[in-house]
């Protein structure tokens, strides 16, 4: 072939793409069944929207974003994450009040790619505006801890922190980077540069982060408001029977964040990137998009690495009845059929390429319907024959009866 999917982007077809589908339907669900509605904003936004929001130390406004610029000279960017459009959706459309919104789509960032790690990859996520409750932060979190029980993800972490807020982080940031000051030398380049623009993000370097375990971690720094956040956040996830871990390292790779911030990693995945979502509160990221000071809390999972860490699906056929037509004379009538079934609500298809019986039951196989439906002789005493493609078993029913068969 003389064109590939550019670096890092994946094509995702069927049957591959089926648990692809099971797990955006999953997320709908399970999202508005938590009370958020649905939020559409632009795959680009100006650049400096996240620059602003996501930050200009972190890595993924130094060196990962997609941007570029149109025919009228705009500084535009493909989104990295959804939240900075979220919000800016929030403040542009006049909103006050809480807004309850959820999303699923494409994200880009140029990344080295990897397994788990892509350039176009894919979140499902909320964002809970407008709200600074504590029980906002751990109904967020159970959300995502919910979802990842859904997809199959076996043995979870959901570690837990708090980075402080306005109040407490500029006494914090002032310890740290005294500490910091005293092993300059000691710190890789980019470092020294994060130093000065944000230190927490140096807890957050892979080259660093280990060698100072004993810096000063912003939870044992907390004001007196941000302390009583946090021990709310814990007391509601042990109530709704949500395990947790207080990860003091923890500090996500995003800048907006105030008080709560949290990741899930699956035990299971060794992988080098291990968290499959995260998320926290925003309560000062309004403001940085030039808003008024609007609370926020939200999560991001991410799918690409979720479908690596869940175990095997659960196996639902893609396709409830596959219509095999035994003879040209019979198209017209399966065609009926295969309309009416629809109609009806069933996943039913038919080939359509006037093959062999022989033929159409392989293909039947291969897209994996549950039972193939066999329109011959028996046609004309208003009755077919019902093959499980799974048992081998064969059935002969009342056409009238097809619409109430599911199978087992
Ligand atoms: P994030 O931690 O940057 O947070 O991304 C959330 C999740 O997206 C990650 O845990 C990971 O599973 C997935 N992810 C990130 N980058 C990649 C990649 N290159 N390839 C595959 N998967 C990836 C956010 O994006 C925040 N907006 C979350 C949030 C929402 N915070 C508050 N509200």
């Amino acid at each position: 072939v003389s064109f590939r999917a550019p670096k890092g982007t994946d094509d995702i077809l069927p049957p591959d793409s089926d648990r692809w589908r099971d797990l955006f339907r999953v997320w709908d669900d399970l999202a508005e069944r938590f009370g958020y509605g649905l939020v559409l904003t632009p795959l680009f936004e100006s650049t400096e929207v996240f620059a602003r929001s996501v930050g200009e130390s972190t890595e993924v406004v130094q060196k990962q974003m997609y941007t570029f610029e149109d025919k009228g000279g705009r500084s535009l960017t493909l989104r990295p994450e959804q939240t900075a459009s979220v919000v800016r959706a929030y403040l542009e459309g006049g909103r006050q009040g809480v807004l309850k919104g959820a999303y699923s789509g494409p994200m880009f960032r140029y990344e080295r790619p990897q397994a788990g790690r892509r350039r176009q990859f894919y979140q499902l996520g909320v964002e809970y505006i407008g709200e600074p409750a504590p029980e906002a932060d751990a109904e967020v979190v159970e959300l995502g801890h919910r979802f990842l029980l859904e997809a199959g993800v076996p043995d979870l972490d959901v570690l837990l922190n708090s980075i402080g807020d306005a109040a407490c982080r500029p006494a914090y940031r002032a310890t740290l980077v005294a500490y910091l000051e005293e092993r300059r030398d000691e710190l890789c380049d980019d470092c020294r540069a994060r130093m000065e623009l944000n230190p927490l993000r140096v807890l957050d370097c892979k080259v660093d982060g280990p060698r100072l375990a004993d810096a000063p971690a912003a939870i044992d720094h907390l004001c007196g408001a941000c302390a009583a956040h946090l021990d709310r956040v814990k007391r509601v996830l042990d109530l709704a029977g949500i395990g947790y871990r207080v990860d003091p390292r923890l500090v996500r790779g995003l800048d907006y964040y105030t008080r709560t911030v949290f990741e899930y990693v699956p035990r299971t995945y060794e992988a080098a990137q291990n968290a499959v979502g995260g998320g926290g509160r925003y309560d000062g990221l309004a403001e940085l998009l030039g808003g008024p000071p609007t609370p926020g809390v939200g999560l991001a999972l991410g799918l690409d690495r979720i479908l690596l860490a869940a175990g095997e699906p659960k196996g639902r056929a893609p396709l409830d009845l596959f219509v095999v037509v035994a003879g040209p004379e019979r198209f017209d009538a399966a065609l009926g059929l295969v309309g009416d079934l629809r109609r009806r609500g069933l996943r039913v298809d038919v080939d359509l390429g006037g093959r062999s019986v022989k033929a159409q039951f392989k293909v039947a196989d291969r897209r994996g319907a549950a039972a193939a439906v066999v329109i011959g002789d028996e046609w004309e005493d208003d009755k077919v024959t019902v093959k499980d493609l799974r048992t081998g078993e064969e059935r002969r029913i009342a056409a009238d009866d097809l619409a109430n068969w599911r199978h087992a």
